[in-house]
């Protein structure tokens, strides 16, 4: 058993941790760059959390500019061994309603403009992400999503869209119709993938803000609406998040999952 501490990557909307002691922002620079923003480290419930705005405070980075490598790197640096990813997304579903929350349990990437892994030349790996969230880190967000009060839905698959601008129509309903997307978002892509090459476990809360476009009674999706919904997501989402040290603890055997043995078969360049 070792000692971790809990890492939240927050979205739109979630810039802090509540209730945080000994609460103290930590600046980490990485060989991918700088992260989004500086780290806000501190303990809640007896367990050390690490905390890291997305976009940055103020809102800086757009999905495509949002340094996924530096940011995945530095929570390793940090001694992370569990990230909970918190975004907004749209909605295929109309069961999955604007204002519940969905624990994804699959991807698919659409992304196009991202830098997506550590590994290129030099070193080569080809970690698998046919399960690309940890259930272990599932089983706590949705324990602590329903304790919270919160309407969550276990598993859906989000598409990772590019953006920054929001889905055509057609592309709306081929995601929805053709490609059986629960949710959509633009972030959490290549982050999923990069945390599984860092052997770290994932989760990712995904807040529903919209139908995206191709609901009949909805319209098409806009920032004044999904700021809207983002306000009371952001305050369950921060709900959910300081519910989660009491259920994770603060020691971690080997991950059942082997989320923490991702690289153990995967590295093909020849050790030197
Ligand atoms: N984030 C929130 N709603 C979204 C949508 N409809 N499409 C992409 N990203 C989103």
């Amino acid at each position: 058993m070792t000692s971790t501490k809990i890492a939240v990557i927050g979205g739109s909307g979630i810039y802090e941790i509540d209730g945080l002691e000994d609460a103290n922002w930590t600046t980490v620079e990485t060989p991918w760059g700088t992260p989004s923003d500086a780290i806000l480290t501190g303990t809640l419930d007896g367990v050390e959390m690490a905390f890291l705005p997305r976009h940055g405070r103020g809102h800086v980075h757009s999905p495509t500019t949002v340094p996924y490598r530096a940011n995945i790197d530095a929570l390793k640096r940090l001694c992370c061994r569990d990230v909970i990813s918190v975004s907004a997304c749209g909605s295929f579903r109309e069961e999955m309603a604007p204002g519940d929350f969905v624990i994804v349990d699959q991807f698919i990437d659409r992304t196009f403009a991202r830098e997506k892994s550590f590994f290129g030349t030099g070193c080569v790996a080809h970690v698998s992400v046919a399960h690309p969230t940890c259930p272990r880190l599932g089983d706590a967000c949705e324990t602590a999503a329903r304790d919270a009060g919160i309407n969550v839905h276990r598993g859906g698959t989000y598409l990772a869209m590019e953006g920054p601008q929001f889905s055509t129509l057609a592309e709306s309903r081929m995601y929805r119709e053709s490609w059986g997307a629960d949710v959509i978002g633009m972030t959490n892509m290549p982050e999923a993938k990069l945390a599984r090459e860092a052997e770290l476990c994932y989760a990712s809360v995904a807040m529903i803000t919209d139908y995206d476009s191709w609901h009949p009674d909805h319209g098409e999706v806009d920032v004044s609406q999904i700021i809207a919904t983002l306000m009371g997501n952001a305050d369950k989402g921060r709900d959910l998040v300081a519910r989660l040290p009491k259920l994770l603890g603060a020691e971690r055997a080997p991950c059942p999952h082997g989320c923490d043995r991702a690289l153990e078969y995967a590295i093909l360049t020849q050790p030197e």
